[in-house]
């Protein structure tokens, strides 16, 4: 079996799109190590991979413990082609809650400790002059909803992050890859109603799709592109109006 990417790395991998896009790559013949905090999940998804997926608990709110991590998967795998992070959290806030622990979590684990990781793969790969570093951002980041004030600033925080990173290493041949989903049915959406969800295996399909054909930027479903630069263009004093 031909992988595009023999060695891959997920943070955020123990349920949801993470869990289904490692099982993926794991078919396709990759050895993927998956990071999350929940042992047993990533255990369940070594054992149904065949030992393709590693697993590796952690936490990434440990930020002393990251790069004696990232160090020792690299080792483990032999190098690395593919990073994704993909850990995020966006407990539930309601409309007049301003709840600081909440928040910080949000800004911690969806952007601060995506930073982290994501250095150290960007320094991996620009000496090796190789690599694909990916983000699992989200269309909520391209605008700022009054549901959900701190998930969607932590998300257009990664994305601008991602496409600082892609204008940096672009020229020493590591492609950068900013993934945008809408709704996706995982544990994190689990009760709400959202408007055009798919299920995580399809999302993970779409994700392995831009993974492997080259893209920089990938909408998931793609129908959200035209969607987002609609929204993106409506003028501040209508979008207040509005609940979109
Ligand atoms: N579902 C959607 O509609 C949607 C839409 C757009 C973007 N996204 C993004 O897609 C990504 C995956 O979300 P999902 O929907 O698949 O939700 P999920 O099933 O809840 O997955 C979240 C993943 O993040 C990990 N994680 C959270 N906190 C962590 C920590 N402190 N340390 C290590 N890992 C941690 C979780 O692992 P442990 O709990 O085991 O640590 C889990 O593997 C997120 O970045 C999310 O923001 C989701």
């Amino acid at each position: 079996m031909s992988t595009a990417f023999p060695r891959a790395l997920i943070v955020g991998a123990s349920s949801g799109i993470g869990a289904t896009l490692a099982l993926k790559l794991a078919g396709t013949g990759a050895k993927v190590a998956a990071v999350a905090r929940r042992q047993a999940e990533l255990d369940a998804l070594a054992a149904q991979s065949a030992g393709r997926v590693l697993p590796y608990a952690g936490d990434v709110l440990d930020y002393a413990a990251t790069p004696a991590l990232f160090d020792r998967i690299v080792d483990d795998l032999g190098g690395l082609d593919l990073f994704i992070y993909n850990a995020g959290v966006m407990p539930p806030v309601e409309e007049s809650e301003y709840n600081f622990d909440k928040d910080r979590q949000m800004i911690e684990v969806n952007f601060l400790a995506a930073v982290q990781w994501s250095n150290l793969a960007a320094a991996h790969f620009e000496a090796a002059r190789a690599g694909v570093l990916c983000g699992v951002s989200s269309v909520a980041g391209e605008r700022g909803r009054r549901g959900s004030p701190v998930y969607t600033a932590s998300k257009a925080g990664l994305t601008a992050y991602f496409e600082a990173m892609r204008n940096r290493l672009t020229r020493y041949g590591v492609r950068v890859v900013t993934i945008k989903p809408g709704p996706v049915e995982t544990p994190m959406t689990a009760g709400l109603k959202l408007p055009l969800m798919i299920t995580a295996d399809q999302a993970a399909n779409e994700i392995v799709s831009a993974l492997e054909g080259g893209a920089t930027e990938a909408f998931v479903p793609g129908i959200w592109r035209p969607i987002m630069f609609v929204v993106r263009n409506v003028p501040s004093f209508v979008f207040t109006k509005t609940n979109i």
